[in-house]
């Protein structure tokens, strides 16, 4: 079975995953990721953050963001579509871009790094996540090193200089709880869609919107919620696209049962099931493009180190063994 193969028929761009350096070099991982023709998309997880590229200012690194952009020109099924991810957060910072700048000279930083990130990558990235979670839970700005500078303008600057940078690329925003108002305790999508608006207003260039579906299995939004929210920001950008699913049991009891990974397969089909029906809504036309897991195997899901108690979100176990969740997805399409 192949999840690209059959979610291009089912009207999808892409099935894709995400995938970090060091699984590069291990070969059951890659036989998976390569050999069966599953993925037709990679992200890298860690790879084009702004540390990992130029941890000292005007240094640059491309070796492992490179490494992930070659994955994806090589392997069965041929050439993958990639994402890029990130040019702008909150996180994963370089500690020279963490301190207190003026608006001018800010904005000189975000120029070098998005031209830099958008040269280097150029015809090679079917979107870009430009700006990453911007607004935090309970829908306030949050307090990064841009905003200090620039106020909400970071926004609108950061995606006019990509679309000056690389005009083939689709350019997104990308956040967390945008599936369903219930997922958030403030009103975090109001807020983004407002902030969407500004953009605009503004002359931004932005083409859409990634909904990450970091999620937790039981309180997953239900399909008709989620194609509710995403018809909302439709409204606002041209396409939406599910780019870092993962759902994880919270807290996890182990030993895991039967019980607990189907539902956890429900709860993915929830999530896939809103990307395809959305697009049933729009005389044929592909308005949520794909979806991109955030890594396909528990071995490697970044869950258990960074929410402790956590895990088992992803669609193959620890011992690539497909998980109920996978078979559920491949009966969608
Ligand atoms: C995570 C990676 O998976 C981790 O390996 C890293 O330590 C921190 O970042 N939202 C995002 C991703 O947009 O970039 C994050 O990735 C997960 C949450």
């Amino acid at each position: 079975a192949q999840l690209d193969k059959y979610a291009k028929l089912a009207g999808l761009s892409y099935f894709g995953t995400a995938v970090d350096n060091p699984r590069l070099s291990n070969e059951q991982y890659m036989s998976v990721l390569q050999g069966s023709g599953e993925f037709g998309s990679l992200t890298p997880i860690n790879a084009q953050k702004w540390k990992n590229i130029e941890e000292v200012q005007g240094v640059f690194t491309w070796t492992e963001a490179d490494a992930v952009a070659n994955t994806a020109k090589a392997g069965v099924g041929g050439t993958k579509t990639l994402r890029c991810h990130t040019m702008v957060w909150y996180k994963g910072l370089p500690s020279w871009v963490e301190t207190t700048y003026s608006r001018a000279d800010m904005e000189k930083i975000l120029t070098a790094h998005i031209q830099n990130l958008a040269w280097h990558f150029k015809g090679r990235c079917y979107a870009w996540d430009v700006v990453n979670e911007a607004i935090d839970d309970n829908g306030v700005f949050r307090q990064s090193p841009m905003y200090k500078a620039m106020g909400l303008d970071f926004i609108t600057f950061s995606f006019n200089t990509a679309a000056k940078a690389d005009p083939s690329a689709k350019l997104y925003y990308n956040d967390y709880a945008l599936e369903s108002p219930s997922l958030s305790p403030g009103p975090k999508i109001s807020i983004t869609l407002a902030m969407l608006r500004t953009v605009k207003a503004q002359g931004g260039t932005i083409h859409g919107v990634g909904f990450q579906s970091h999620l937790k299995v039981g309180l997953v939004p239900s399909r008709a919620e989620i194609v509710s929210t995403m018809q909302q920001f439709l409204e606002a950008v041209d396409e939406v696209a599910i780019t870092e699913l993962d759902i994880r049991h919270s807290p996890l009891k182990l030993p895991s049962t039967r019980a607990m990974w189907d539902a956890q397969a429900r709860d993915y089909g929830e999530v896939v099931g809103a990307c395809l029906e959305v697009n049933k809504g729009y005389g044929g036309g592909r308005k949520c493009v794909g979806v991109t897991v955030w890594d396909f195997t528990d071995k490697y899901s970044w869950v258990p180190s960074e929410i402790p108690t956590e895990g088992e979100a992803c669609m193959w176990d620890n011992n690539y063994v497909k998980k109920p969740a996978y078979w559920t997805v491949l009966n969608l399409f």
